[in-house]
């Protein structure tokens, strides 16, 4: 793959940078010793940091050769709760934290592609690459937005992109206009009366409503929305009892719900709270409905899509380059960005092929080089345009 050649020369210390964050991975929002590393590295290369924005977020500023348009470029690099399964030597040292998303791959791209534009500046206009927190959930990409981002850093274009283990490395894909799904995660508390177990009559039974409550949340989807739009609501959790003969006074239910229209997803919200009331009603307790709406539906600017793929293409060869006709369930904050500044997200494949998310996740190296590449080509083409 024509990466390049002076990328390509840095991918020791790509692997380097990648396995660090790897065996040293932090939760959302508290990416202090990643925040550190990410200036840390800016710093040497002369680029302007700019630190906690949004908490731990890193901002990097470069200007190139002469006047152009600003460019941004964005990595996310929080890790996961989950609990390292994949033996490699450079496995997490911390305790039930992993890197199970490979955001430290996507943090060590963009840091790749910053140290070959500030050694090279074969570009005119501004670079700003953007080192978000907390994509997993907990509202990054929002917090940086809030802490003024785009107001201080003001961009043209943004990009982003995400590792995809689909075993075929450097197959990079796009899906332009609707590409990820909104989402919003849920809590339910119903709140009964508990009893001892062999005197069910004295209790009103919260485990009994929160098993017939799932079940009618089961018809939300299957009755109420069309079967031509994509929508999900899947119930995570239920948290109830401590004992074999107690029945307890409490129960919660948690999920998320998936969207693509959002006239939709307010009319799902609108029966879930239906089911909730009447649930609540009917057995005379309360039951409280808390919906939070974490992330947007993520919107690919159609044309910026087209210019992702190209600039990709030049990387990878154009026969390693595809739009991907279908919306994708899962979420992913760069969505709140794009809602602000236009842009385009693209998956980049690699070796391995076990999930994300999964304990034993396992990253291709070989896409380093590949990102960093894409990343830097997109700001040596899109800064010299005008208009
Ligand atoms: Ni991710």
């Amino acid at each position: 793959m024509p990466v390049i050649d002076k990328i390509s020369a840095n991918t020791e210390e790509l692997i380097a940078i990648r396995r660090d964050l790897h065996e040293h991975p932090e939760l959302g929002m508290e990416e202090v010793r990643t925040s550190g590393v990410v200036a840390e590295h800016l710093n040497r290369w002369g680029i302007e940091t700019h630190r906690d924005i949004g908490n731990t977020g890193v901002v990097g500023i470069l200007k190139g050769n002469g006047d152009g348009r600003t460019i941004g470029l964005r990595a996310d690099m929080d890790a996961l709760p989950i609990d390292e399964k994949t033996n490699l030597p450079f496995a997490s040292k911390n305790p039930g934290v992993m890197h199970a998303c490979g955001h430290d791959a996507h943090t060590t791209m963009l840091l790749g592609a910053a140290r070959y534009l500030s050694e090279t500046r074969n570009f005119s206009g501004t670079a700003v690459f953007i080192f978000q927190p907390a994509e997993e959930g907990l509202g990054g990409a929002r917090a940086m937005l809030a802490d003024g981002l785009f107001k201080r850093f003001p961009c043209d274009e943004i990009y982003g992109m995400h590792n995809s283990p689909t075993g075929k490395p450097g197959k990079v894909a796009v899906k332009p206009g609707q590409a990820m799904a909104g989402a919003d995660f849920f809590d339910i508390h119903i709140r009964a009366a508990g009893s001892h177990a062999a005197m069910p009559h004295q209790s009103i039974d919260p485990i009994v409503i929160a098993t017939s409550l799932v079940q009618q949340l089961q018809t939300v989807v299957s009755r109420n929305t069309p079967p031509t739009q994509p929508l999900v609501l899947s119930v995570t959790q239920i948290h109830a009892g401590s004992a074999y003969n107690v029945i307890p006074s409490d129960c919660t239910i948690s999920g998320t719900m998936r969207y693509f229209d959002t006239t939709l997803a307010n009319k799902v919200r609108d029966r879930m709270r239906s089911l909730c009331a009447g649930m609540a009603s009917g057995y005379g307790i309360e039951i409280d409905i808390e919906i939070r709406e974490i992330f947007d539906v993520l919107v690919n600017d159609e044309a910026l899509s087209q210019v992702l793929l190209d600039v990709a293409a030049d990387v990878v060869g154009k026969d390693n380059v595809a739009v991907t006709a279908d919306v994708v369930t899962g979420s992913e904050d760069f969505a709140d960005m794009l809602r602000v500044i236009p842009g385009a997200y693209c998956t980049v494949g690699h070796e391995g092929t076990l999930p994300l998310h999964n304990d034993g996740f396992f990253l291709g190296e070989e896409i380093l080089p590949v990102g960093a590449s894409i990343y830097a080509k997109l700001i040596e083409q899109r800064t010299a345009l005008t208009g």
